[in-house]
């Protein structure tokens, strides 16, 4: 079975463009919290959160409250940095996610660059993977980027699927080849194979196309679809939508 990640990251967004400085007064809202019991009750089967160097969105509290109330995986996304090294090591997360991290960008954009960084990245890994967590890559889906996320001993990767998504026609299909191949070296390899950034529904019956995928990780979706519906229904329809193209392939 596919699983769900639910990324709640955005309602941090929200929070902090009103409250941030003033996270503990007592009409603060909305609640990350709540959020991630609503994706719970809509079937989520992990949580996602991104606890950036600068702090802008997610803080350490939310991820340390929700990893304490609610009973489901935690998937800490991350830089990697010896300050979020040592905050992961203290939350002691089910996963992490590495990601690449520019300040300016306004979410991730593009993959971590495994290839040039390994012997940096290495010894992180082994000491996320020594304190229990299980730790994947988030990389462009790039031949030599998934053979240097197993060389280094890192479990799983996170297949980057935004220009897949942001693209159509031709240079989709094109996108969803460098997918299908960078899924089956990384299988091959023995890697856990996930996909996140830019998935909707619209896009889900392409996606189908690429094998080996255990976990789809959405966030932006979901949070613009709960605006209408309310989270836990967002979620809810997600997995149904998963369902039915896993069913069809
Ligand atoms: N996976 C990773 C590593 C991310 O950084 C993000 C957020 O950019 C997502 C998945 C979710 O992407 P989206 O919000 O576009 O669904």
């Amino acid at each position: 079975m596919m699983h769900l990640g639910v990324n709640i990251d955005h309602v941090a967004t929200l929070r902090q463009a009103r409250y941030a400085g003033m996270l503990d007064s007592h009409n603060t809202e909305p609640s990350v919290l709540d959020a991630a019991k609503a994706a719970l009750l809509g079937g989520a089967d992990s949580i996602t959160l991104h606890v950036r160097e600068d702090r802008r969105h997610m803080q350490d509290e939310d991820a340390f409250a929700v990893r304490r109330e609610i009973p489901l995986p935690l998937n800490l996304e991350m830089g990697a940095t010896p300050a979020m090294l040592a905050v992961a090591l203290r939350l002691r997360p089910d996963f992490v996610c590495l990601v690449p991290e520019r300040r300016q960008e306004v979410t991730t954009e593009g993959g971590l660059d495994v290839v040039s960084r390994m012997e940096e990245l290495r010894p992180l890994v082994k000491a996320l993977l020594d304190n229990g967590s299980k730790v994947s890559m988030f990389i462009d889906p790039d031949l030599a980027q998934v053979e240097a996320s197993a060389a280094i001993g890192a479990p799983m990767i996170e297949l980057h699927t935004g220009r897949f998504a942001n693209t159509l026609g031709a240079e989709r299909l094109a996108e969803t080849q460098r997918l299908i191949e960078a899924a089956k070296v990384g299988y091959a390899a023995g890697l856990e194979i996930h996909a996140g950034h830019g998935i909707q529904v619209a896009n889900l019956a392409d996606l189908a196309a690429v094998p080996h995928l255990t976990e789809l990780n959405i966030g932006h979706t979901l949070i613009a679809r709960s605006i209408f519906v309310g989270l836990q229904q967002a979620v809810r329809e997600m997995k149904e939508a998963i369902a039915v193209q896993q069913w069809l392939a």
